[in-house]
């Protein structure tokens, strides 16, 4: 009998100032737009990312994948990019890209998928901007 497949998430954390704003509008377009996260001098954020990862546990160790590898992934991929960092200025992944957690969402899918191992897949990146707002993203061949 094979084994099951499961999913598997990992957690990260790391604080970020940005801002939303598109050069292509009036100062007080974007103000329409975006409101308080067009605000010129940045603001801040505390994000939570969980990354799930699909595949089937090993027989001899029982994980699906070692999660101290994976958290070594995430971090240099992303966390030690993004932490304390400014999203708008200080990222090379996120040059002129608009840093909404959409937008970062779909940058960091894209910077861990080709990091796995071969024997799992990325299932969903989950990014928690505020506890009221928050994108999943289950990658580029998701159907709409
Ligand atoms: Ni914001």
């Amino acid at each position: 009998m094979q084994t099951p497949v499961l999913f598997v998430t990992r957690r990260a954390h790391f604080n970020a100032a940005h801002k939303l704003f598109n050069p292509k509008y009036s100062k007080e377009h974007n103000e329409e737009l975006f409101g308080k996260c067009a605000n010129e001098n940045w603001h801040g954020h505390n994000f939570d990312l969980y990354v799930t990862i699909k595949g089937r546990p090993s027989e001899d160790t029982g994980f699906v994948m070692d999660l101290k590898k994976l958290k070594v992934i995430i971090e240099d991929e992303v966390v030690v990019h993004l932490d304390h960092k400014n999203l708008n200025v200080d990222v090379p992944f996120l040059k002129d890209v608009l840093p909404s957690v959409e937008n970062i969402v779909v940058a960091i899918w894209n910077r861990l998928a080709p990091r796995l191992p071969e024997h799992v897949k990325l299932h969903k990146i989950h990014l928690i901007e505020t506890i009221n707002n928050s994108v999943e993203y289950y990658g580029p061949d998701t159907p709409f």
